[in-house]
């Protein structure tokens, strides 16, 4: 595996017995009702348990936890936390009970190196969603990205190779993937948090040959800019014009499948760092471009976890990556330039960059005869005021294949909502001086950007993933969030 995780997991069928464990985590419902793994815990500790419940300090609501040391057999700390009522358990208490219950043993100095956590017995949650999100969880709550920080850091996290057993008799097929999804949304975060001046284009390219040296089923090809001149890919180009850094569009290929069966393709924007351009961002928080290239990770880590799984499919990423700057011989406001499918494009505006790069990568995929594409990209400022932070916006060429995917995205809570497309959006692109313009003014500009995109997609079954809302945090936890590489993982897993 590319990353290993901090915590490693397994699974158990059976009700723990606690054998050799150092930490167990108990679910209690607000029924206080003790399961099979509460009552030998509650046996181990002399009662402690339901004497607790008894006095009201264990209650069974939502986060309402308490730590028993234990000092009998068994092991020595015993965290018994709230589920909530539950037949109401649902994705986001089960996060955040398990966020909570993992940062009071972290908390806890001492011994970490095996854990057992129980799953709740739920009406509303099955035991796989319920693995699913505790794996995520757990990962996410021990993931830090301080290889730049010279002093070493004092996480007061588990040790380097702690184990966590998920006591899940329903749920053995989920852990596989839940573990090859949350490793990559680790190196999706990695790869979104490192900086511009490390995270360029060649250093993504070299991530894409790193992988294929990994496995045979796995082909890298770079094109460089000498390549793609000759491509006729001028579009792609002119975004990274004034960079000193070079372009590059970056291919992986996975064969799982008979090699006649058509791929499924995905699409990443890789521009490592957006200053807009000589149509120059504002300064607040422009360190946060760095981040414009997590449809790159996204789909770089989606494949990842397609390798670790071997998943029975075939699959092409393509990665257009640039880094967008102003300088004297950069793209200006006004220049036209031809796409590699002929049309031509006037650039009204230089921070509209993403869509010139996938608009030559959606072209150059049409000779795979793809299954279907999907694009994922920090596409637009816009896609955050129209849905925020929680949710991604697909945008497609067939209703069908878009509310697939929304579907797909509530299976692996990572969810997608769909926006139209549509010719009545395509005419905000229209252009006195050439086939088309790279901006559609103010209204609608997720659906018009995707617009753009759509008329480079006509001769496939193609969606457009924009995350640009989605893919980082802001703030005090400023930092890449993995997504959408679950609803990624889980898109090619149904495909399979
Ligand atoms: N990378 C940005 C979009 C973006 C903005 C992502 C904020 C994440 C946070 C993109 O290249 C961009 O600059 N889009 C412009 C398009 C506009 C000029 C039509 C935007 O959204 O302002
Ligand atoms: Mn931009
Ligand atoms: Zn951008």
């Amino acid at each position: 595996m590319y990353l290993e995780p901090k915590l490693k997991y397994s699974h158990s069928n059976t009700i723990a017995d606690f054998g050799d464990a150092c930490s167990a985590i108990l679910p209690l419902a607000a029924d206080q009702h003790l399961t099979p793994s509460l009552q030998i815990a509650d046996t181990l500790l002399g009662g402690a348990i339901s004497a607790a419940i008894a006095s009201g300090d264990l209650t069974g609501k939502l986060k309402n936890q308490h730590l028993f040391l234990n000092s009998t057999s068994g092991p020595k700390r015993i965290l018994v936390v709230g589920t909530g009522a539950s037949e109401k358990l649902n994705d986001s208490k089960c996060r955040q009970l398990h966020k909570a219950a993992w940062s009071a043993l972290k908390a806890n100095p001492g011994q970490r190196v095996h854990n057992e956590l129980c799953l709740a017995q739920s009406s509303s949650l099955n035991q796989a969603d319920q693995t699913r999100l505790a794996i995520e969880t757990l990962t996410k709550s021990q993931y830090s990205f301080d290889q730049f920080k010279s002093k070493s850091q004092d996480h007061n996290e588990a040790p380097a190779k702690a184990d966590m057993v998920i006591v899940a008799p329903e749920a053995e097929g989920q852990l596989k993937q839940s573990i090859a999804t949350a490793a990559a949304m680790d190196m999706c975060r990695d790869l979104g948090n490192l900086p511009g001046n490390i995270c360029t284009p060649s250093y993504l390219a070299e991530q894409a040959i790193a992988m294929a040296a990994t496995s045979p089923k796995v082909q890298a090809d770079i094109i460089e800019e000498d390549s793609m001149a000759e491509l006729g890919m001028h579009c792609l180009l002119s975004v990274g014009k004034g960079s000193n850094e070079a372009s590059k569009l970056i291919i992986l290929k996975y064969q799982g499948a008979a090699e006649a069966t058509a791929p499924h393709v995905l699409v990443g924007k890789g521009i490592t760092f957006d200053t807009g351009g000589i149509s120059l961002k504002p300064g607040a928080s422009m360190d946060e471009m760095k981040y414009d290239m997590c449809g790159a990770a996204s789909v770089l880590a989606a494949m990842q976890a397609v390798i670790d799984m071997a998943l029975p499919v075939n699959v092409v990423a393509i990665v257009a990556s640039a880094e967008n700057m102003p300088a004297g011989n950069a793209t200006k406001p006004g220049d036209i330039v031809t796409t590699m499918s002929g049309k031509t494009v006037e650039i009204l505006n230089t921070d509209a960059e993403g869509r010139l790069v996938l608009c030559d990568a959606l072209t150059y995929a049409e000779r795979f005869n793809p299954a279907s594409v999907v694009d994922v990209a920090t596409l637009t400022g816009a896609c955050i005021i129209a849905l925020g932070h929680h949710t991604s916006a697909v945008l497609s060429n067939d209703d069908e294949f878009a509310q697939e995917l929304m579907a797909t995205g509530k299976q692996a809570f990572d969810t997608a909502w769909q926006l139209p497309i549509g010719d009545a959006y395509q005419e905000q692109l229209s252009s006195n001086f050439a086939d088309m313009a790279n901006i559609g003014g103010r209204p609608a500009g997720t659906i018009t950007a995707a617009c753009f995109l759509a008329r480079f997609a006509e001769s496939y079954k193609w969606a457009h993933i924009d995350i640009a809302g989605t893919a980082w945090t802001s703030g005090k936890a400023k930092g890449a969030t993995g997504r959408c590489v679950p609803l990624l993982v889980q898109h090619l897993i149904n495909q399979a």
